[in-house]
C-alpha cells in the first residue's frame, strides 16, 4: 500500500452549483458514500446516517425547501447525526457528532472529486421540512446536504486566507514561516 500526497485533490475540489444532465453510475455513488463511512469519529461512535437521494422528484422537493441548493444535481447525500448514538458521548456528544459528520462530508466531496463528480455542501435548508420529506425519525437530525453531479465547469478557486495570516508557530501571534 503506497502513500500519495493528495494535496492536489484537496486543492482541486470546488463547490459546484451548475451541473450537466448526466447520470452518476450507481457504483460511483456507492464509493462516494462509502468514503463518508471511513471518516474518523470521536471514540469511533460513527453517529452518522446518510440518505442518498437519486429520485428526481424527491430532489426537486428538497430543492424547494433548500435556499442554499443550486443547480440540478443528480443526487443528494443528506448527512444526519443520530442522537441515540451520540448521547453516550455526554454533554459534548452533539458537538463531536457534528465534527464527525463534517469529516464524513469532506471525505464524500473528495471521493466525488476524484471520480470527476462535482459536489457542494449545503447548510442552508429547512431541517424540519427535509425531515418530513425523507421520513427521518425524531432522534435523527439532518445537518448537511451534499449535492452531486457532473459540473458544467470547474470554477476558479475562491481565495484562501494566506498561511501567514492563519498559521501560528508555537504561540498565538508568532508567524509561521513555511
Ligand atoms: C458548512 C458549510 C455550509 C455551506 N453551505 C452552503 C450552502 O448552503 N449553499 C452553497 O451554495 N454553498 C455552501 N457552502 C459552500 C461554500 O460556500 C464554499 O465551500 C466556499 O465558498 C469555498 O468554496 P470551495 O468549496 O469551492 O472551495 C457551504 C460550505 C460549508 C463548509
Amino acid at each position: 500500500m503506497g502513500f500519495e500526497d493528495i494535496l492536489h485533490v484537496i486543492k482541486g475540489r470546488r463547490s459546484i452549483r451548475e451541473f450537466i444532465d448526466k447520470e452518476i453510475p450507481r457504483e460511483h455513488l456507492t464509493k462516494i458514500v462509502e468514503a463518508g463511512v471511513w471518516a474518523p469519529s470521536g471514540s469511533n461512535i460513527q453517529p452518522w446516517e446518510f440518505i442518498v437521494v437519486d429520485d428526481v422528484k424527491m430532489i426537486e422537493k428538497v430543492k424547494l425547501v433548500s435556499p442554499g441548493l443550486f443547480g440540478n444535481p443528480k443526487a443528494l447525500i443528506v448527512i444526519c447525526v443520530n442522537r441515540a448514538k451520540y448521547e453516550r458521548g455526554g454533554s459534548q456528544g452533539r458537538l463531536i457528532a457534528l465534527m464527525d459528520a463534517s469529516m464524513a462530508a469532506q471525505n464524500i466531496m473528495l471521493e466525488a472529486y476524484s471520480l470527476g463528480v462535482g459536489s457542494c455542501p449545503i447548510a442552508s435548508f429547512n431541517k424540519l421540512a427535509v425531515k418530513e420529506l425523507l421520513k427521518i425519525p425524531e432522534h435523527v437530525e439532518p445537518v448537511l446536504i451534499i449535492s452531486l453531479g457532473y459540473p458544467s465547469k470547474w470554477p476558479d478557486p475562491p481565495k484562501r486566507r494566506p498561511l501567514k495570516e492563519v498559521v501560528h508557530l508555537n504561540e498565538y501571534g508568532r508567524p509561521y514561516e513555511g
